[in-house]
């Protein structure tokens, strides 16, 4: 890198000479270097009241004396990780050219880092745009967090030191961070003009081998569209070494996205700079640590802290909030848009929702019902609903739809699709690996990810034995899900909620999502409990609407649901009404004390603390007596 620091050097000794273009503002940074170098020996300190050296005495000096010249020059303008040892070696006789010999730099480091640690507010670039008088000024602090961001990214896709990498975008600040992020990690850039056609791009990208281009989805020039991603997609079918196309967006126009595609912005909400970010998480929670704290802080995106509850002061505060403040991508719970759901449509349609972009779910499996009250009701049909499936293990979202992709399939209550750099693989009962659609297994991950645990304090022989024991050279999610012939992902639940009726394994949530498929009936938790001729069997608890009407008629209505979705076998033993469910402050149902209570275990209920409303216990247990007394006077 030692070469770099040559370049950046000339511009700020041509900065500072008199009559150059670049003059304004003398002295600047540097010129002090420039006068010792004139008046004394490398390095040495002038002595006060020594004078500006003269432009012909620095000419002078930097013809005969390159080494004492640039030497001070190079150390005070430059940050160095490992300082040179000789200014200059060179020999043209032999065309030995050495300069800087022994140190190292990198360039991003001195063009930002340094001035983010002065002045980050300072204004790095001002963007004068095609169209006048929409200029945007970009500070160094922006421009190195772009940098940054862009650098992870390169590097999350295979990115090494070396490799190429084409930029084929008009000139903006992303170009200018995407160099600086290729300089980042000393991967080397090729800017390729903006104006050259798919068969000039596609040379200079093979000529250079490059592995990534970077570029927009339109450019503008002279108020003319330039379409750059169909002219990328074009040059790029000719370019074999091409592993991803990094894409951002100039302007509103959706491209389609393709296999090699990987859009710039952030990636399953849709979040563009501006946003109004609200995921209503509790950071006591990990989502609320990575989607509500670290993720959109990191991303420079404006995140809202919801301290309330849903349904304070009424059920429509979530939309009320959103039409106070705006807010573009919403990121909630299923327990909670179920529970709203109760409460009628008309909470929602009171407010004003048309900010709205994005719905995200999390932290459970979302039944159809609840998904497609969040699609119609409250995202208008308009909005695209991405269910997120991750854990507090994963750090961050691993499976979801990308509502970024232009015309990208997206189907109710399913994750779909893994995100970049996870690798699902569904495991039978015996460790087998499940190749294709249409198979149902425990879902594994074949490859780590940045944002992973790394071990349990404390106890990384327990973080061993959980996630890699159980299917050796896996990662074990402990949940199940099912991939469709499409090659989509369906959560099904914890791999313990897992019921056998009569020798059919079948996930509590499945039974559960068949319920809640009815009109009546918001909530359902399904637990298995001991049964002496099935084995096991299905013990459901529902939540009805305020409206239900007659509850038996709903009960035996649940009954044929579930044998016409699922089987006979499935539909459960025992209903009982509750009027609301166990559940953490995530919004979690704790099924672990629903199975206690049916097996009488009461006495046994384990660690409580993380129930919302510990209260809850004696009314379910008070419900379930009723119920046992209900049915021994009939029988
Ligand atoms: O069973 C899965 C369920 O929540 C579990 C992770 O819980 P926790 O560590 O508290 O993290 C919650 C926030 C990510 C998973 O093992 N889960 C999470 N998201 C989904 C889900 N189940 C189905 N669909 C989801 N989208």
């Amino acid at each position: 890198m030692a070469a770099r620091s040559l370049g950046c050097g000339v511009w700020r000794l041509l900065g500072s000479l008199p009559g150059h273009a670049g003059a304004r503002g003398w002295p600047p940074r540097g010129v002090s270097a420039l006068r010792r170098a004139a008046s004394g020996p490398s390095g040495s300190v002038p002595a006060a009241g020594v004078q500006p050296a003269s432009y012909p005495t620095l000419r002078v000096q930097a013809a005969q004396q390159p080494a004492a010249f640039w030497g001070p020059l190079a150390q005070e303008t430059l940050l160095w990780d490992t300082p040179y040892h000789t200014v200059w070696d060179c020999d043209f006789s032999s065309g030995k050219i050495g300069w800087f010999l022994g140190g190292q730099l990198n360039v991003s480091v001195s063009c930002l880092d340094q001035h983010v640690r002065k002045s980050p507010e300072s204004v790095a670039l001002i963007w004068e745009r095609d169209e006048p008088g929409t200029e945007v000024r970009i500070t160094y602090r922006e421009l190195l967090e772009t940098t940054c961001r862009l650098a992870n990214l390169l590097k999350r896709h295979g990115v090494c030191r070396g490799d190429r990498v084409a930029i084929y975008m008009p000139v903006s600040p992303l170009a200018v961070a995407a160099m600086l992020a290729c300089a980042r990690i000393g991967a080397v850039h090729t800017v390729i003009f903006a104006g050259f056609s798919a068969q000039s791009l596609a040379g200079r990208i093979n000529d250079a081998k490059c592995k990534v281009v970077i570029t927009f989805n339109q450019g503008l020039r002279g108020g003319r569209v330039v379409e750059l991603k169909e002219i990328v997609d074009e040059a790029v079918k000719h370019c074999p070494t091409i592993q991803y196309v990094l894409v951002a967006h100039r302007t509103d126009k959706k491209v389609h996205m393709g296999n090699l595609d990987v859009p710039l912005e952030q990636l399953v909400f849709d979040y563009q700079p501006g946003d109004i970010f609200g995921c209503v998480a509790d950071i006591g929670w990990i989502t609320g640590h990575s989607y509500v704290v670290y993720g959109p802080l990191c991303n420079g995106a404006t995140s809202v802290l919801f301290e309330s509850t849903p349904v304070y002061p009424d059920p429509g505060r979530y939309w009320e909030m959103v039409q106070r403040l705006k807010i573009n991508q919403f990121y909630g719970a299923p327990t909670a848009v179920r529970l709203l759901l109760k409460h009628g449509d008309a909470w929602v349609k009171k407010y004003d929702r048309s900010s709205l972009r994005t719905l995200g779910s999390v932290g459970e499996p979302i039944n159809q019902e609840a998904w497609e009250w969040l699609h119609k009701v409250v995202g208008d049909s308009r909005c695209t609903v991405v269910d997120t499936w991750w854990q507090t293990e994963t750090g961050g979202i691993c499976i979801a739809p990308r509502p970024s992709e232009e015309g990208a399939e997206i189907l109710p209550s399913m994750a779909m699709r893994p995100f970049f750099g996870i690798v699902p693989a569904l495991m039978d009962e015996k460790g087998n690996i499940l190749e294709g659609g249409d198979v149902s297994g425990a879902l594994c991950f074949s490859q780590a990810w940045p944002g992973m645990a790394r071990t349990i304090y404390g106890d990384h022989q327990r973080f061993v034995d959980a996630y890699f024991k159980a299917y050796p050279g896996y990662y074990f999610s402990g949940d199940g899900a099912h991939r469709t012939k499409g090659g989509y992902y369906q959560i099904t639940g914890r791999m313990d909620d897992v019921i056998n009726i009569s020798g059919h394994r079948l996930g509590t949530a499945e039974i559960e999502d068949a319920m809640a498929s009815h009109p009546a009936v918001p909530e359902t938790a399904v637990i298995g409990y001991p049964h002496d001729i099935k084995g096991e069997a299905a013990f459901a608890f529902i939540v009805l609407k305020d409206d239900a009407g007659d509850s038996d008629m709903v009960i035996s209505e649940l009954r044929s649901t579930v044998a016409t979705k699922i089987a006979k076998y499935a539909v459960p033993d025992q209903i009982l009404i509750v009027k609301r469910l166990p559940k953490t402050r995530s919004g979690k149902v704790m099924r672990r004390l629903l199975r206690k209570i049916i097996l009488g275990r009461t006495q046994d209920l384990g660690d409580t603390t993380t129930l919302e409303d510990p209260s809850i216990i004696t009314e379910i247990l008070s419900a379930y007596q009723r119920h046992k007394d209900k049915k021994a006077t009939s029988q």
